[in-house]
């Protein structure tokens, strides 16, 4: 049964407080600054220190978009997490967030699909809002990226940062809120970009260790190709499903990675820079945090008015990709 559309009640970020310029990196691999701004546009990310993990990033976002629908925790029917470095591989981070909340009857569960989280995830939570299922989806995005990293590896340690974003979800008018989704995916990509060790695949070990399985591996060119080609290709879709043409977007927010693959998309869409939201400059790819960080940026300043269009789009390791085009209210 179709209930009507799920539309975003509240929205809340969270960065951690320690800057990581591309001249500290400098300091640590052979890279500069000048290379990571004109190869990628990042300036600086944000990183977390000592034992901090995926759910302390998510939580003050969580509380922070509680707070901006006015919702209270209890009256949460659903916490869904999309992280690509959960907390640990069971229990779902999704339960740790919950009990961190201190919420009691929610259900939680978590969602992989790497950097094309959070446009899987918004697909999937508005999904139980869209049925009826559920009342108030609380759905969030968190990465703790750079615990993965291998930092003499310049190829990906200069790429990722940390951070979280999350929605309210519940029933918007008819027209507003989530209009359409489009999903992908394609598992023989699967090797381009993973974490090999720490699974059932390659349990933690010694051996595991000693090769490095336990970071982040990419092979760096073949993804950029993948995420020039998928781009327009999903926001073309996603607008179709919509009835709605690349004139109508009012903003696009697309996964923050690299600034020559958001202008490359950009350009083959045809739609103008104003109109693209990029904040990758000062916080690096935050994996499935992206896309909320930079809409946050638009919504903080008031940019945003009821009725425009915006279309998030996704890509990252699976491989997959996506996107969702939502009509702000
Ligand atoms: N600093 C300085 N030089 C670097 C470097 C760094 N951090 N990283 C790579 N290089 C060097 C390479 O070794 C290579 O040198 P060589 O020509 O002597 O062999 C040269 O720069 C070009 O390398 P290449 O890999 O072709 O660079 P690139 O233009 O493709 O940029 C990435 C590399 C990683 C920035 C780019 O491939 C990319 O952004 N890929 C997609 C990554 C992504 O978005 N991943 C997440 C998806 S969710």
């Amino acid at each position: 049964m179709y209930n009507g559309p799920a539309g975003i009640a509240g929205m809340g970020v969270y960065v951690p407080e320690k800057i990581l310029t591309n001249s500290e990196l400098e300091k640590i691999v052979d890279t500069s600054d000048e290379w990571i701004r004109t190869r990628t546009g990042i300036v600086e990310r944000r990183v977390v220190e000592g034992d901090t993990a995926t759910s302390d990033l998510a939580v003050p976002a969580a509380k922070a978009a509680l707070e901006d629908a006015g919702v209270h925790i209890d009256e949460v029917d659903l916490i869904l997490v999309a992280a690509s470095t959960p907390d640990m591989i069971f229990p779902s981070t999704a339960c740790l967030v919950q009990k961190k909340l201190n919420s009691k009857g929610a259900a939680a569960f978590d969602l992989q699909a790497a950097c094309t989280g959070f446009v899987y995830g918004l697909t999937v939570a508005s999904q139980f809002i869209e049925t009826g299922m559920y009342k108030t989806v609380l759905f969030i995005g968190a990465d703790a990226f750079t615990r993965h990293i291998n930092w003499k590896d310049r190829g990906t340690c200069i790429l990722f940062g940390d951070g979280a974003g999350a929605f309210v979800l519940r029933r918007a008018e008819k027209g507003y809120g989530l209009l359409s989704s489009y999903l992908a995916a394609d598992g023989s990509g699967a090797d381009l970009l993973k974490i090999p060790a720490g699974g059932s695949c390659h349990p933690g070990s010694e051996q595991s260790i000693k090769e490095g399985l336990h970071y982040v591996y990419m092979n760096g060119s073949e993804v950029f190709k993948f995420a020039v080609r998928v781009f327009p290709e999903a926001v073309q879709k996603a607008l179709d499903k919509a009835g709605l043409t690349v004139d109508d977007i009012d903003y696009l927010v697309p996964h923050q990675a690299n600034i020559r693959i958001i202008n490359s998309g950009a350009e083959r869409l045809g739609i103008s820079k104003e109109k693209v939201v990029v904040n990758l400059d000062r916080y690096g790819n935050t994996s499935t945090a992206s896309i909320p960080l930079a809409l946050y940026d638009l919504y903080k300043t008031g940019s945003l008015k009821r009725g425009d269009v915006l279309v998030f789009v996704g890509y990252g390791a699976g491989l997959t990709w996506g996107a969702n085009v939502v009509r702000w209210y």
